[in-house]
């Protein structure tokens, strides 16, 4: 099963800092999710909320601001003190820290201002990283979806829902999308979903789950992956462990 290191670590660091990335790798991550968008001078941040407020020292949509006024904010001193002076990474900065060999869910979470500019963004900066083999971009919002296949056919999609939509992959393919993996809210995961992606060739992978007995139960069912704020306990849940 893979597990995502949600955010990072979340749990031990910062979510989406360097400090959460770096956390998962010491812990031997294989896969990572982090959540991107754009900034006012367009440039790809790495940062779940639309606004600095929740998990900065400032205030304000990331849309609104320069990538300099993005990493004035503070991003660590709200989760612990030992974090003070931590800065929203670019997506560049996480690309260069994780190796290749650990895959890399870029969520985008896209502001409508930057339809159709953040998806092009996104497909050059991961070609010029060289990173094509290793990045598996999701979206909620779907015209995302459908314009990075657009742009690059061989793009891994992941297709994020959160409902329990019937027939998922018939709805991605008259949407003109072609999904490698359908990421659905952990609450929703049943066996007849994995069944029916398993035979259209779809993985799928569960959001968050930070329980060692879900875990296993939802491995038990044939899931392919979790994203969780806990990865190294869930990966040693699976050992056998807690
Ligand atoms: O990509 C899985 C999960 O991260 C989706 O929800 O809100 O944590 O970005 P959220
Ligand atoms: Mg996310």
């Amino acid at each position: 099963m893979t597990i995502f290191a949600h955010r990072g670590a979340s749990r031990n660091a910062p979510e989406n800092s360097l400090a959460a990335f770096q956390t998962a790798l010491d812990q031997g991550a294989c896969a990572i999710e982090l959540d991107v968008q754009m900034t006012r001078d367009q440039k790809l941040v790495v940062c779940h909320d639309l606004t600095l407020d929740r998990t900065t020292d400032r205030r304000g949509y990331i849309k609104d601001l320069s990538l300099e006024e993005v990493q004035e904010a503070d991003c660590g001193s709200w989760f612990h003190d030992d974090f003070s002076g931590e800065r929203i990474p670019l997506l560049q900065e996480v690309l260069r820290r994780v190796p290749p060999s650990v895959l890399v869910n870029v969520e985008v979470k896209n502001h409508p201002c930057h339809q159709g500019i953040i998806e092009e963004a996104l497909l050059e900066l991961v070609a010029r990283e060289g990173r094509q083999e290793s990045v598996l971009y999701s979206s909620f919002d779907h015209r995302v979806l459908q314009q990075i296949h657009r742009l690059d056919p061989s793009a891994k999609i992941g297709a994020l829902f959160y409902a329990n939509i019937l027939e998922p992959w018939q709805y991605l393919e008259d949407q003109g999308i072609v999904p490698f993996s359908l990421h659905w809210a952990e609450e929703y995961v049943s066996q007849e979903l994995i069944q029916g992606a398993h035979q259209r060739g779809l993985k799928v992978f569960a959001y968050t789950v930070n329980q060692g007995d879900r875990t296993r139960e939802l491995a038990s069912l044939g899931l392919d992956g979790i994203f969780s704020d806990l990865p190294r306990e869930m990966a040693g849940s699976l050992d056998g462990g807690r």
